[in-house]
């Protein structure tokens, strides 16, 4: 009833302003401005419409997807409309920034961009929302506990604006000790704490900013403790003895009202970066820092699944720290805080925050980016550009070229999980060799070993497995086997060396009092410890055993997986205990806010300290070692690819995207992932084409084979239990059309192994965004559904499905699936 009632009295309004009724009240509703119609958590499309409210997905955090049947039009009658946008120039999107509700009319009188009651009317006109410093970061928060800090409250409609706050312009955060001093490679300066508000007590006081200008394209400034040292990434970005003549950069400090600092690009005078100290947070657990940029033209940080290449700045979150996780919203398996901006005259600038410890950051639309960390210290690198080659060429000289792909590993790749037996793998390659698809690289996946236990090959089912590699590398096929960074401790002693070695060296992660193995549970039988990367003993342990195992199996490269690290738990088999590392007082926004889910807990301890700091590191430790694990034992060039990654991985691994689905949004999605990875300096990268998770079928698989042809790293693989889904599986038809795209990615290997060697010798992508090379036309910013190999060659997929190829028919017999084409 009451719907109906609502429903009758918003289409009187609109006839009234002369407006025609919207058909469907749901398709309105701005996402910000949706108010929430099911707060409590597990909302499905159901019992969200059960609640006759509307229903639609939304990829940006914070908007609900369960919302009311209300859009701008109908939040207040136009004779109560309070004017928000009195002075000129208002639009939808101006207006939207301003917090308000955009609902244009027929009558000049009535105000199109007005606010949604006199007490939002107030506080926004009092408290504007890109002045609101959120001062309530964790959730749960109450007037009465905000007002308690000292904070102001006001709520808004808004997804993602802060109830609780105070101003970026009042007397908060810190203000300068003493003048900046001068030193070799810049300006030191000292901050100190104003006494008003704190947001989890333990603020550090004072902190010393540095600025050092390390080339005439690099500058670093890093806010630190000058009295006790704090984790540091261990990444040794080159820090020249002396400041950088000439540099294409200047710094201002200013010291009026508000304490500022800006960096400028020097030829233009475009404010690339400028910091208010007021909203400076550096405690303990909590270190913020909000920087206004000079335009919302921007790309980068990972790993998420991103819906677009050029980011949405309307007030997103991202938070990042390593998992185990299924590309969907949310944090993925690496870290990567680094996003380049295009400013408005389309020069080109890049910005890394080296910090591994768990965090988020906002994206809003003044425009502005919000840092939040929960440890180590804010550590910023600026590259000038002023080309988007530039920018990833400077990046990549500092944290690490990537390393030079063999030429054999940009050939086709196949791999899957649950081939299951050496029969069906070897049926699967006789159909590829009799419809002569190109193949350089086959996989082993955990299903080749002795009941998934690293450095072990099943006996029974993988009979002939070393033979049979041996075999194929004759043929002229690679071999690369899977690895996971689990060792189980429940073998019986003196039999599996991986442990027993690993138990003697004293490599293993290890719970809070620094000697105890940490146990979890991954895949292996029994309970698994986890080798510790970070320690070089380590690196001692794994060269040892990948080269034992080179001998009993050929393989020629090595897939590192589950190393964000996995476990399959939360936290040790025992718990975590209840201390402030394993509960911070904020957890940045991950998936559930839990930094111990499906893997170790925080207060276990590394070689480089707690799993709290080096959490994220674990991919980017393990690709190192393994790096040099495969070269010393094939005693070639090293060929590994990473699921997790950090800042830098992409001097000794490529990555793959991680379990994507066989949807059609994935593979759209996996270009957008390939851009990002080749900003990030891992420009190896390719998603399993074709989909890991669910079944594919004969047009997703063949367009995907057609796209996936273009991956810089190119490999079909497929998960467990899924319907098969090599080229060969769906006839000769499929075969023929796969065959055709991977030719012409065979006759263009020259051109791509070059733009490896640019990228090794001076970083420059291989794939890239249409705006690398054509910044100045506005038009190409936002285009992600083609991509370009270097400079030359564009590739613009379908990506959609058109239903115009044969359908097939699966037969599923036994462990096998036939096919049989209809046609
Ligand atoms: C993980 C990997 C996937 C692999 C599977 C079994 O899910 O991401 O690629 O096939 O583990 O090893």
């Amino acid at each position: 009833m009451k719907a109906i009632r609502f429903l009758s009295s918003c289409s009187m309004i609109l006839a009234i302003l002369g407006q025609p009724v919207s058909s469907n009240v749901c398709s309105t509703v701005t996402p910000r401005v949706r108010k929430d119609c099911f707060p409590e958590p597990g909302a499905s499309e159901l019992e969200c419409l059960a609640r006759n409210c509307c229903w639609a997905p939304d990829n940006t955090p914070g908007i609900p997807w369960c919302f009311q049947k209300l859009d701008s039009c109908s939040v207040l009658p136009a004779s109560e409309r309070i004017d928000c946008y009195p002075d000129s120039g208002a639009n939808k999107i101006s207006c939207e920034n301003r917090g308000c509700h955009w609902c244009p009319t027929n009558h000049t009188s009535v105000p199109f961009c007005f606010y949604n009651s006199k007490e939002e009317a107030e506080c926004i006109a009092k408290f504007p929302i890109n002045k609101r410093i959120d001062c309530y970061p964790q959730p749960g928060a109450t007037q009465e506990a905000c007002e308690a800090k000292g904070c102001f409250w006001c709520t808004t409609n808004l997804a993602n604006v802060p109830w609780c706050f105070y101003s970026a312009d009042g007397p908060y955060g810190y203000y300068l000790k003493s003048e900046p001093q001068k030193i070799a490679q810049g300006w030191r300066v000292l901050l100190s704490k104003r006494d008003t508000v704190t947001l989890f007590g333990d603020d550090i006081s004072p902190v010393a900013m540095d600025i050092e200008y390390h080339t005439k394209d690099r500058i670093r400034f890093k806010i630190y403790d000058p009295s006790n040292e704090r984790f540091e990434v261990p990444l040794n970005i080159d820090s020249p003895p002396f400041a950088a003549e000439d540099p294409n950069y200047e710094v201002e400090f200013i010291n009026d009202a508000f304490l500022k600092l800006r960096i400028i690009r020097q030829s233009t005078g475009t404010v690339l970066w400028e910091t208010t100290f007021g909203g400076l947070v550096f405690s303990n657990q909590f270190l913020r820092i909000k920087a206004i940029i000079p335009s919302s033209t921007i790309y980068g940080f990972g790993e998420h699944e991103h819906s677009s290449f050029k980011h949405n700045m309307n007030f997103v979150k991202y938070g990042m720290f390593s998992r185990d996780q299924s590309p969907a919203f949310g944090n993925l398996y690496g870290v990567h805080p680094f996003y380049m901006c295009i400013e408005h005259d389309f020069n080109a600038h890049g910005v890394l925050f080296l910090n591994s410890n768990a965090q988020d950051v906002t994206l809003s639309p003044n425009p502005s980016i919000t840092f939040r960390t929960i440890g180590g210290i804010l550590d910023f690198y600026m590259f000038m550009g002023p080309t988007p080659e530039n920018v990833i060429q400077q990046y990549t000289e500092a944290i690490g070229r990537p390393f030079m792909p063999p030429y054999w590993s940009l050939g086709f790749h196949l791999s899957r999980w649950g081939y299951n037996n050496l029969e069906v793998l070897q049926d699967t390659l006789e159909r590829l060799k009799e419809f002569d698809v190109p193949q350089d690289v086959q996989y082993g996946d955990i299903d080749y070993m002795d009941r998934q236990l690293d450095f072990t090959y099943d006996k029974s089912n993988f009979f002939n497995l070393p033979q049979y590699v041996k075999a194929l590398k004759e043929e002229g096929i690679r071999y690369v086997i899977v690895l996971d960074p689990f060792v189980t401790k429940d073998e019986p002693p003196g039999s599996y060396k991986p442990y027993d070695l690993g138990q003697e060296m004293g490599i293993w992660i290890n719970n809070s009092d620094g000697f105890t193995p940490a146990v979890g549970k991954a895949w292996p039988p029994g309970n698994s410890v986890f080798p510790d990367f970070t320690n070089p003993l380590t690196t001692e342990w794994w060269i040892q055993l990948c080269t034992d195992f080179k001998k009993i199996i050929d393989y020629d490269g090595i897939w590192i997986d589950m190393n964000e690290p996995t476990n399959f738990g939360t936290g040790q088999k025992q718990g975590c205990a209840l201390n402030n590392l394993n509960n911070p007082p904020y957890v940045p926004d991950i998936t559930n806010r839990n930094l111990a889910e499906k893997t170790l807990c925080p207060d276990s301890k590394t070689y480089l300290g707690h799993h709290y700091d080096t959490h994220s590191l674990f991919g980017w430790s393990q690709a190192k070692s393994t790096f040099y694990a495969v070269q010393n034992a094939t005693g070639k060039r090293g060929f590994v690819v990473s699921r997790s990654t950090f800042v830098g991985s992409g001097k000794y691994s490529g990555h793959w995207l991680g379990d994507n689905y066989s949807r059609w949004k994935d593979l759209h999605m996996s270009i957008i992932g390939m851009l990002e990875f080749n900003l990030f300096g891992i420009p190896y990268v390719g998603a399993d084409i074709c989909g890991f998770n669910e079944d594919t079928n004969y047009e997703l698989c063949l367009r995907w084979m057609q796209v996936g042809a273009f991956y810089p790293y190119s490999r079909n693989h497929n998960s467990l239990e899924s319907q098969e889904q090599d080229p060969g599986v769906f006839g000769q038809k499929f075969a023929t059309a796969a065959r055709t795209a991977l030719l012409i990615r065979y006759t263009l290997l020259p051109y791509l192994y070059t733009l490896f060697y640019h990228s090794h010798t001076k970083g420059s992508t291989v794939i890239r965004g249409l705006m690398h090379e054509f910044t100045s036309d506005p038009q190409t910013h936002e285009i992600d559904k083609a991509f370009l190999w270097g400079s030359s060659l564009m590739i613009a997929p379908v990506l959609t499905e058109v239903k115009l190829l044969n359908p097939i028919l699966i037969i599923r017999g036994g462990d096998n699936v036939k096919c049989n084409l209809k046609e």
